[in-house]
């Protein structure tokens, strides 16, 4: 039986990798603290904090092979404290990574060969901002230690039910409340999504055909619109859109993408390259996506379970949506 370990597993995609991966009929074991949850059924859990010396003991004793590693962490201390420990006794290693890690959002269709931002000296382990510099500094390290055995997988935004991050499931949820809606203009705008699920299944499948090299994994680009049209065809609900430039949205501090007084998925027309990357290599190694009408049900049907109301990590709230349409309309 294929021995998998995941580095995490307790969290959304790890869970999600971990959960096919069973499915799959791997024997899975899951090494995490168990803070965000627990490992799915048929996956034994190690709990082990990976801060702590001798983190890695029970997954790396000498009688341990693994098959398949798959790791999720970003931060360098616990990248490099599972290659010291484990590097020596895998057959095969998947890190995920991210498209964030390339230097420019600028060059639509851009492949896996494109420039990666720099990193010299290893970054900080407790500076969220260098994110990208993490995930390039864990592809490069992970290189030096495994050579032609490592996977890179370079996920787009994954989006999909239980998504921690609430992006995408901002316009499903928005759309269900109805009313007037803030919107950015989305001409020249793009979306570049995968869903968790898909996700998952390639990289259960990549792992067992033991695929090298790195991997752009993400849908087909497609314009910001039609995501926000799908949000609203899948809600059912009657909206009225108030589309506002750039130049208004900045200067009453909504912020791009991401996170508190977000417009979520809303990018610099500039960066509309970080949106559409090429997905050719992806496809050509088995890489499939489910088209986002069924991804937005999906979401859609997560969101309701889970209180459109609920106080969310991304978006405007209703309070600050509605000041902000007050001050449009005076
Ligand atoms: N969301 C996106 O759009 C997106 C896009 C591109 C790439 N990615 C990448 O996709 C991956 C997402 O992974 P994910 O959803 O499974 O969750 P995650 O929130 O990144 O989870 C990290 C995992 O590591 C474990 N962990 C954290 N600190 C630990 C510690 N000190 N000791 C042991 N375990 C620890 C967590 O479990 P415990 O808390 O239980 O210990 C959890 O299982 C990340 O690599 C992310 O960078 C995400």
């Amino acid at each position: 039986m294929r021995k998998v370990l995941v580095l995490g597993g307790t969290g959304w995609l790890g869970h999600e990798i971990a959960r096919q991966a069973v499915a799959d009929g791997a024997d899975v074991t899951c090494l995490a603290r168990g803070s965000t949850g627990g490992a799915p059924e048929g996956a034994a859990l190690v709990r082990s904090d990976r801060t702590r010396p001798g983190a890695y003991d029970a997954v790396a004793r000498v009688d341990h092979e693994w098959d398949e590693v798959v790791e999720l962490a970003t931060t360098p201390g616990l990248v490099e404290g599972a290659l010291d420990a484990l590097a020596a006794r895998a057959r095969h290693w998947t890190l995920v990574s991210s498209v964030s890690v390339h230097a420019r959002d600028d060059e639509p269709g851009a492949d896996e060969s494109a420039e990666l931002v720099a990193v010299g000296e290893r970054p900080d382990d407790a500076a969220p901002d260098l994110y990208a510099q993490q995930k390039a500094w864990a592809e490069r390290t992970s290189a030096a230690r495994l050579g032609d055995r490592l996977l890179v997988v370079r996920p787009s935004l994954v989006v999909g039910p239980g998504d921690p991050s609430d992006r995408f499931g901002h316009w499903p949820a928005r759309m269900l409340r109805g009313g007037r809606m803030l919107v950015p203009t989305t001409e020249g705008r793009w979306a570049q999504v995968i869903d968790v699920a898909d996700l998952a299944a390639w990289v259960v499948l990549a792992g067992r055909d033991r695929l090298l090299g790195a991997f752009t994994a993400a849908g087909e680009p497609v314009p910001l619109a039609e995501v926000i049209e799908e949000a609203r065809v899948a809600s059912g609900t009657d909206v009225e859109l108030v589309a506002v430039d750039d130049a208004w949205l900045l200067e009453h501090d909504v912020r791009w993408w991401a996170g508190p007084r977000s417009l979520p998925l809303w990018l610099p027309l500039e960066a509309s390259g970080f949106a559409r990357r090429s997905t050719a290599a992806f496809r050509a190694a088995g890489g499939t996506t489910r088209p986002l009408a069924e991804t937005m049900t999906r979401v859609r049907h997560d969101e309701i379970a889970r209180g459109v109301d609920r106080p969310r990590r991304a978006g405007l709230t209703p309070d600050e949506e509605a000041a902000l349409l007050r001050e449009r309309a005076s």
